[in-house]
């Protein structure tokens, strides 16, 4: 089932989300659910707090091209357990901030550690689009959006433009 996505500013996404104790039913739905939500945007990563609910949940996949297999992903109480030197630039986008972009600047390689929704411990090592994407979906567990890390001009211009579109969307 789709979940309607929270549009920036909302003060859900400016939270740092509680850590997940137990895989239940409901997170297990979460996760489908967010899956669900993210492919139909269409997006490549989407986090608990851009649903509205406030828990260390990230779901992803990052493939692109049109003949490769699907990876999606979903990692509870995920954690970047290391970073290298070397750091890479990319436009980033969020569901929660439609059609606006900005270069962000983050690690290029990021080394992680969750937990997949079966309960077992991953560690795996990310490059490329799929290392800005986790480092974005986890910035959102605290609270933390990409158009933090742009000037304060863009950041204002971006956010009076998102306050406008919400009322347009709440008169529709
Ligand atoms: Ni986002």
């Amino acid at each position: 089932m789709k979940r309607p996505i929270l549009i920036h500013p909302d003060p859900r996404l400016k939270k740092v989300c509680a850590p997940v104790t137990e895989i239940t039913d409901d997170l297990r739905a979460l996760a489908r659910d967010m899956l669900e939500t993210m492919y139909d945007a269409p997006g490549i990563g989407l986090a608990a707090p851009q649903v509205g609910v406030l828990t260390r949940l990230i779901v992803l996949d990052c493939v692109k091209g049109e003949h490769e297999a699907p990876r999606p992903i979903v990692m509870i109480n995920p954690e970047v357990v290391a970073s290298s030197d070397e750091t890479r630039v990319y436009e980033e986008g969020c569901l929660s901030i439609p059609e606006q972009y900005g270069e962000v600047t983050r690690p290029a390689e990021v080394e992680l550690r969750w937990t997949g929704v079966d309960g077992h411990e991953h560690r795996e090592g990310f490059g490329g689009l799929w290392a800005t994407c986790v480092q974005h979906e986890i910035d959102h567990l605290n609270g933390k959006l990409f158009i933090d890390y742009l000037g304060a001009m863009r950041r204002q211009l971006i956010t009076r433009r998102m306050v406008k579109l919400k009322r347009e969307q709440a008169r529709a």
